[in-house]
């Protein structure tokens, strides 16, 4: 672990030598950290990209890695090592971060800027294939007909991992709130893998390592299927998982019974996290040991939320990455 992870005052910074930010645990675990940025870099940030609408961040893909640079300057260089060494942390790998001053939905361009910075600084964010962009935007309302349990409101959203049904590398994931209107309840749920006290017995189970078959509903412009195993392990042997309960198609009866007791234990974790996310505010994991949801809303017929997503795969200078410091 991360010496400096080890102060447990909530309220000192972890890492005082940090320019332009600060890093603190969460309230709700250590393993997640609090990532907050000055208000005067986010607008220094702002006023540095501003001549970039996000159409030539859509258009021109080197431009992401531009603005990322430019926010790491903004932070002396201190933003990206940070970023990197958080979210490859096995003890954390989690961040709930927040862009003083950029909290409401007018700035929605400015948060899209922001958290694409955010992100090209620690890998490249893939296609999405609901958007055709790099991210997507979409909105929770009160009344819903899509094919999955992502726009409902009145669901939990079961944990999962993110990119199941693509081909690509999906090592992070990043949820941002841009708005939220009548809205209580719907909390973020994240657990830890580590945290999760069936993951052994899950783990080295038979069928942890069998192919099983991922088909995404239409609305995800996915038409072919995926196949591999539910658990993986990383390069240091540590558990992995890429699993969704709503797109995985157990092939027999075995498989079936197995996955719904998967289901049911992750469901009854007792150390899933819930945690608001204010608007402007996003949450990055590393998407292969944490795993996410989302809890349900109470009915509003004004209820709004918009929210952006971005999934990709960690790509870093090794020099950045300081190994078991
Ligand atoms: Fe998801």
């Amino acid at each position: 672990m991360n010496a400096a992870l080890q102060i447990q005052d909530p309220v000192m910074p972890l890492l005082p030598q940090s320019k332009g930010f600060t890093l603190t645990p969460s309230r709700q675990s250590p393993r997640m950290l609090e990532l907050t940025f000055a208000q005067d870099t986010v607008e220094a940030f702002v006023k540095a990209v501003a001549e970039w609408p996000v159409q030539a961040l859509e258009y021109k893909s080197f431009l992401r890695f531009r603005i990322g640079q430019i926010l790491d300057d903004l932070c002396e260089g201190t933003l990206r090592p940070v970023l990197i060494n958080t979210i490859l942390d096995r003890a954390t790998g989690g961040m709930l971060i927040t862009p003083q001053g950029l909290n409401d939905v007018s700035r929605a361009d400015d948060m899209v800027k922001f958290s694409s910075a955010v992100a090209h600084l620690i890998g490249r964010s893939n296609f999405d294939a609901m958007s055709g962009q790099f991210y997507a935007r979409f909105v929770v309302v009160n009344t819903d007909n899509s094919d999955s349990y992502l726009r409902q409101p009145h669901r939990v959203m079961e944990l999962h991992n993110d990119g199941t049904f693509v081909e690509e590398r999906t090592d992070y994931v990043l949820m941002m709130k841009i708005d939220e209107q009548n809205m209580e309840g719907g909390n973020s749920l994240l657990l830890h893998l580590d945290d999760w006290a069936d993951l052994n017995p899950f783990y080295t189970h038979p069928l942890a390592r069998r192919e099983m078959r991922f088909t995404a509903p239409p609305s995800k412009n996915v038409r072919e299927d995926v196949f591999h195993a539910v658990f993986d392990n990383d390069a240091e042997g540590r558990p992995t998982m890429r699993y969704i309960d709503q797109f995985v198609q157990p092939k027999d009866y075995e498989e079936g019974i197995w996955l719904n007791a998967l289901s049911e234990s992750l469901e009854n974790s007792p150390h899933k996290l819930s945690v608001p996310v204010p608007i402007g505010s996003f949450v990055l994991i590393n998407n292969m040991f944490w795993l996410h949801g989302r809890d349900r809303f109470t009915a509003h017929a004004g209820l709004r939320r918009e929210l952006m997503r971005q999934r990709g795969y960690i790509s870093y200078p090794k020099a950045l990455y300081q190994r078991g410091q």
